[in-house]
């Protein structure tokens, strides 16, 4: 298993260029693969773990995908399949994404039921009960989804949990209401950036949603959807990470290709936190003059602060003065990172889903094991601003949503080298 060494007290200056939003592409290419006619080109992917996770699920439906400098080409299933099996799902809950496409374009599917991650249960009630709306008998036996309708209907759902509305649900729902009879409107759909470029990508195919960027999307159902060209909008989260990057090496960072309008809720935090902000047309140059103050964040979703990026600022208060609380109101017990962070010297306290952090003077090396995406790319960031040497195991998990991470880093300053072990 690969590992990463970052040497700490490293400051980072120059640009870094964001990757491709790996939460747009993933539904995007589903919505290629099954819903579309013909072929379709998507610019922008990054060369990521899930994307290629998610391309085999899509090989094994019968898709043909190649992907070459940034850019994805998918054929259309010629004879599509039904089935996704566990083998395939397992390794990546996104891949939920093909249970609404399918039943829309072939009237039934039978998709593994995804399993937990390190990130708490994560259920998928609103997947089932929008599907259900649509007029889809839906089952759960064995390990398995089955869900059956001759053809979709349209009609109004209110499509909110319990923790709000689901990015998840409201891309499934939205894909698959795109072919149903009718039109349908979702209440409580998710507002997130990248939801609005998959239902732009399925405008570009054909579709007809209304109310883009909102809370309700309405969607007149068609009867076909065809192969399409769209450039993927950069990735947030990439960008959000590389802010808090160049914040705690105390550093002079230009994060290229990301607006202000995908980040508020983050950029605001920052601000708050001390970091100064420079945006314009192409990015936001980061510097960080002052010390950064303790602040508090809850993780709500979008427009509110992502829980994508509730690790990584963590990391980035541990070195604050004064004291910070963090809400974690998404996935409520996603806090593994704070005991790997506080083997780096933070001082951090859990009570349920909030997390306390006293601010320390300074962190320093140890070896840190990444137990999601986002923990990972905490560990790197705080490895870098820590005092000696830093061993982050299982980098796989980074490697998942980073694309070249070290590279990136590496090259406007960082200290980071991947060995084998
Ligand atoms: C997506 C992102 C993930 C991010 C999350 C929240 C992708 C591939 N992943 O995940 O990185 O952390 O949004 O921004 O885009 N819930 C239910 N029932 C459901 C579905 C969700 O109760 O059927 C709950 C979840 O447990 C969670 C909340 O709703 O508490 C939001 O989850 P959701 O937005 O669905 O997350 P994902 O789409 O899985």
């Amino acid at each position: 298993m690969e590992k990463l060494i970052v040497k700490g007290g490293t400051r980072l200056e120059g640009t870094i260029p964001i990757s491709g939003s790996k939460n747009a592409v993933l539904p995007i290419a589903v919505a290629a693969a099954i819903l579309g006619d013909g072929v379709s080109v998507l610019h922008n992917v990054p060369d990521l773990t899930d994307v290629n996770t998610l391309r085999a699920v899509l090989e094994g439906l019968g898709a043909t995908t190649k992907l070459k400098n940034s850019t994805l080409y998918i054929e259309p299933i010629n004879h599509l399949e039904y089935e996704a099996p566990y083998d395939l799902v397992r390794k990546m809950r996104a891949s939920i994404y093909v249970l609404g496409p399918l039943v829309a374009k072939l009237g039934k599917a039978k998709v593994s039921f995804p399993g937990g991650c390190a990130i708490g249960p994560r259920p998928i009630d609103l997947h089932i009960r929008g599907l259900e709306h649509l007029g889809a008998e839906v089952t759960v036996q064995r390990g398995y989804i089955y869900a059956q309708a001759e053809r979709l209907t349209g009609t109004e759902m209110y499509l909110m949990g319990q923790y709000g509305p689901s990015v998840g649900a409201t891309a499934n729902i939205m894909m698959a209401a795109t072919l149903a009879e009718g039109t349908t409107v979702i209440r409580g759909a998710a507002r997130e950036p990248h939801v609005s470029d998959l239902a732009h990508f399925l405008n570009a195919m054909g579709a007809d949603i209304e109310g883009i960027g909102t809370s309700v999307l309405t969607i007149h159902g068609v009867k076909h959807l065809h192969g399409t060209e769209h450039t993927v909008i950069s990735d947030d989260i990439e960008a959000g990470t590389f802010m808090v990057a160049g914040a705690i090496t105390k550093g002079d960072v230009y994060v290229q290709g990301i607006t202000e309008q995908q980040l508020p809720a983050v950029s605001e935090k920052l601000v708050e936190a001390g970091v100064e902000l420079d945006w314009d047309a192409n990015g936001v140059r980061v510097t960080t003059p002052r010390e950064i103050r303790g602040i508090d964040i809850t993780t709500a979703p979008f427009p509110g602060f992502p829980t994508d990026m509730q690790a990584q600022i963590m990391g980035l208060l541990c070195l604050a003065a004064g004291t910070s609380v963090i809400s974690e109101n998404v996935h409520t017990d996603r806090f593994i990172h704070a005991a790997e962070l506080n083997r780096m010297g933070a001082d951090i306290m859990l009570d349920g889903s909030k997390a306390v952090i006293n601010g320390v003077r300074n962190l320093s090396g140890a070896p840190v094991m990444a137990s999601d995406l986002r923990a990972g790319a905490v560990l790197v960031a705080a490895g870098m601003a820590a005092a000696g040497e830093t061993v982050v195991s299982r980098v796989y998990h980074i490697d998942r949503g980073y694309e070249s991470i070290e590279q990136k880093l590496n090259d406007i300053g960082a200290n980071i080298t991947r060995v084998n072990d």
